[in-house]
C-alpha cells in the first residue's frame, strides 16, 4: 500500500447531491431495491483518502456493490462478499456497468457468509488489503424507499430477504455484534500492515425513546479485534449550503420525527452517519 497521510477533515461532505443523483447512470436501476446502501460519495471519499491506485479494497458485506464500484472508478481493485445471492447478482451487474463505463479497477463479488470469509476469499488476498470499507445491516427505520400515492405514504425495499442463513440483519443486537466481531477479526487477517478499516453506521432508535449507540458498540467490537482507532468522522447525509444544513430526509422520515416530537420525545432528523476509522 502506498503511504498516505490521514486527512485532517472530520466532516465529510458526502451528500451535496441527493443519493439518487449520485447513483443515476452509475448504478443499474434495480439497485434501488437494496434496503441499506452506502452513499457512493462516502465510499469514494474513504477510498481516495485511505488508498492509492492499484490497492485492494475489501467489503465483507458488500450489498449492491457500492464499495466495489467506487473502488473500480478510482483505479483500485476490489473484493466483496454478501450473504444474499440477489444482492451479489445486483453487485455483479453494477461491476459490469462500471467496467463498461471505463473504470480502470477490477472487482469480484462472492456469495457467502462473511463470518467464514477466510474460507471464501482467495488465499492470495491474505495480507494484501489496503482498506476494509463496510457498513453492517441495522435498523429497518433507517432504510427503504418511500412512495406517496393516493392511498398514502408507503415504504418499500426496507427489508432484507434471507432470514434463515446467518443474515445479521435479523440477528438481534448481541448476535449482530458477535457476527460483526467474527467478520472483523477475519478481515484483520486480510489487511496489509498499516491497513485501514472504515466502518459507517449510525445510532438506531429501537423504541420511541430508546436510542442504541451502535457506533460506540461497533467501536468496542473493532478494538477487541486488535484494531487501533485513528479517527472518528461524520459523513453528511444532508447537504451543507452557505453554512446551513439542508436536510435530505424522506417524507417518511420527516413524518416519523414530527409524530414522535408531537408525542413529547425531542428527536431530531439524522443528518450524518458516524465513520469509524481504525488501523491494523
Ligand atoms: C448495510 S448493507 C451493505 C450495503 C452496501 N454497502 C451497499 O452500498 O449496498 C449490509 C449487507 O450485509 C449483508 N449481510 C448480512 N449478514 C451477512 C453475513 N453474515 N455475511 C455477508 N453479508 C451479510 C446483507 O445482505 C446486506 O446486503
Amino acid at each position: 500500500m502506498a503511504e498516505k497521510s490521514l486527512p485532517v477533515t472530520s466532516v465529510w461532505l458526502t451528500c451535496q447531491q441527493p443519493a439518487r443523483d449520485q447513483r443515476r447512470g452509475r448504478y443499474v436501476p434495480e439497485t434501488s431495491a437494496h434496503p441499506g446502501k452506502m452513499l457512493p460519495n462516502l465510499a469514494a471519499h474513504a477510498i481516495s483518502s485511505f488508498t492509492a491506485p492499484g490497492d485492494l479494497v475489501f467489503d465483507p458485506m458488500a450489498g449492491s456493490g457500492t464499495t466495489l464500484v467506487e473502488a473500480m472508478h478510482l483505479g483500485r481493485n476490489a473484493l466483496g462478499i454478501d450473504i444474499e445471492p440477489r444482492f451479489t447478482a445486483l453487485a455483479e451487474k453494477n461491476i459490469t456497468l462500471a467496467s463498461a463505463q471505463g473504470a480502470t479497477g477490477t472487482a469480484k463479488v462472492i456469495t457467502g457468509d462473511a463470518t467464514r470469509l477466510l474460507d471464501l476469499v482467495p488465499a492470495s488476498a491474505v495480507g494484501q488489503v489496503a482498506l476494509v470499507l463496510t457498513s453492517p445491516p441495522y435498523g429497518r427505520g433507517t432504510h427503504g424507499l418511500v412512495r406517496v400515492n393516493s392511498s398514502g405514504v408507503r415504504k418499500r425495499g426496507h427489508l432484507y430477504g434471507d432470514r434463515e442463513r446467518g443474515n445479521l440483519a435479523y440477528a438481534g443486537w448481541f448476535r449482530l455484534l458477535d457476527g460483526f466481531a467474527t467478520i472483523l477479526a477475519a478481515s484483520y487477517e486480510l489487511l496489509c500492515p498499516g491497513g485501514i478499516v472504515v466502518i459507517t453506521c449510525r445510532p438506531v432508535r429501537r423504541r420511541r425513546d430508546d436510542l442504541i449507540d451502535l457506533p460506540g458498540e461497533l467501536l468496542n467490537v473493532a478494538r477487541s479485534t486488535g484494531l487501533v482507532p485513528v479517527q472518528r468522522c461524520a459523513a453528511m447525509l444532508a447537504a451543507v449550503r452557505d453554512g446551513q444544513i439542508v436536510h435530505r430526509a424522506s417524507m417518511f422520515g420527516l413524518m416519523a420525527v414530527r409524530r414522535t416530537r408531537a408525542e413529547g420525545v425531542p428527536v431530531h432528523l439524522i443528518a450524518h452517519e458516524d465513520v469509524l476509522v481504525l488501523r491494523r
